[in-house]
């Protein structure tokens, strides 16, 4: 929705007026190469959509949290006082996880009604939750500050490491830094660079000559707690167990190149664990070579790291599905597409293309057509713009 009308919508859901309204907005994003990495204190590479949670709120004068969506029924009201309570809500826990981490950090959480509009597709695989997590850790740091008489800018990168952990420790899913900080910390025409070891990062200006990222969305929802996200986690954590007889110094898998691993991963006996490290430490270089590429313009030889990138995915990670790999391979057979992978955590949500201009129109009808075909789904395109991150609107 635009936003003059969820503004709207607030006023006739909670009434008053416009002037005591304070808003937010935090992006999702998409990965462009990097997957499965940041958890392993690699690097990764994604840029924030345009597609975002706007948050309308206003201050209570009680202890009470309400939330409502625009495409909702539900109202949930949480008593501030009690928030470990709600983690078995379907919606509203992400919010309400983050108003706990925070109030365990000693932030004031103060009472407030507020309204959620999303345009990032729930279950897509670009990163709602983080959307919904950013802004609303934006907008209890910004009510806090007020009422402490802070008045330097919130710390966005606080803001996209409160998030991440309120999804370990409320959600329970052991998401790595990607999702939170790109929502956090996105800026409009860059994707990031993101070391995950120590979070350094460099703005990479993207562009693409002339080429578009087209984002496909399998509409088979994922859910990242049901899936082997955490499993996957498990599996590195082995590898580099197994990998420190010879090399103990190591803290994690980023810290091993490919030549170490090619020498010692005879120390992982199991097959599947060895292949989890194997993709993990080439996809680490890989995304290292591939922003090489992206910045001598060789867009190229960046589409086939993205190519790479998808079959070690498929083949040694095994996160990819039917679904994805149907539009991956679709779209590979278009002319024009340099490059097509699964992003995102996967067993669902989205795939991202490489495509030039001049042929995305015949992507998104024949890949569209196929993959209903095939899979009897409907897929979803975007042609996706590149925004900023999470940040207040004054109105
Ligand atoms: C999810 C997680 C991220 C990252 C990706 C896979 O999106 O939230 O931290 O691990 O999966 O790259």
């Amino acid at each position: 929705m635009e936003l003059n009308a969820i503004i709207d919508r607030f006023l006739e859901i909670y009434g008053g007026t416009k002037e005591d309204l304070y808003v937010f907005e935090s992006p999702g994003r998409v990965n462009l190469i990097g997957e499965h990495t940041d958890y392993n204190g690699g690097y990764v590479f994604p840029a924030a959509l345009t597609m975002k949670t706007t948050i309308v709120a206003r201050k209570r004068n009680d202890q009470k949290i309400v939330l409502r969506a625009t495409d909702l029924e539900d109202v949930v009201e949480a008593d501030i006082s009690n928030l470990a309570d709600y983690k078995d809500l379907w919606w509203g826990n992400y919010q309400i996880g983050v108003a706990y981490e925070m109030q365990n950090m000693g932030y004031d959480i103060v009472g407030v009604d507020v309204l959620y509009d999303d345009t990032v597709p729930h279950g897509s695989g670009l990163s709602s939750s983080a959307a919904i997590e950013v802004s609303t850790a934006l907008m209890f740091a910004t009510l806090h500050n007020e009422k402490k008489g802070i008045t330097e800018d919130v710390d966005m990168v606080e803001m996209a490491k409160i998030s991440q952990m309120a999804e370990h420790h409320y959600i329970g899913v052991k998401c790595g830094i990607m999702d939170q900080f790109t929502s956090a910390m996105g800026k409009k025409d860059c994707a990031i660079l993101l070391n995950c070891i120590d979070l350094t990062y460099e703005y990479a200006h993207l562009d693409l000559k002339g080429k578009k990222l087209v984002i496909s969305n399998t509409n088979k929802k994922h859910k990242l707690g049901d899936s082997k996200y955490n499993e996957r986690r498990g599996e590195c954590d082995s590898a580099l167990e197994a990998l420190k007889g010879a090399m103990p110094d190591k803290t994690c898998l980023a810290e091993i190149s490919p030549e170490e691993f090619e020498a010692h991963k005879h120390l992982i006996n199991n097959d599947i664990v060895r292949n989890r490290a194997e993709h993990v430490i080439y996809e680490i270089d890989r995304t290292v070579k591939s922003v090489e590429a992206l910045k001598n313009g060789d867009i190229e030889l960046f589409g086939k790291y993205m190519n790479q990138s998808h079959d070690s995915l498929m083949n040694l990670y095994e996160v990819s599905c039917k679904e994805l790999d149907t539009l991956v391979f679709e779209a590979r057979k278009i002319d024009g597409v340099l490059g097509s992978r699964m992003t995102g955590a996967g067993f669902g949500g989205s795939t991202v293309s490489v495509v030039e201009e001049t042929s995305v129109e015949e992507f998104i009808e024949k890949v569209g057509k196929a993959y209903t075909e095939i899979c009897g789904l409907k897929a979803d395109f975007y042609v996706t713009d590149i925004g900023d991150g999470g940040h207040r609107v004054f109105i």
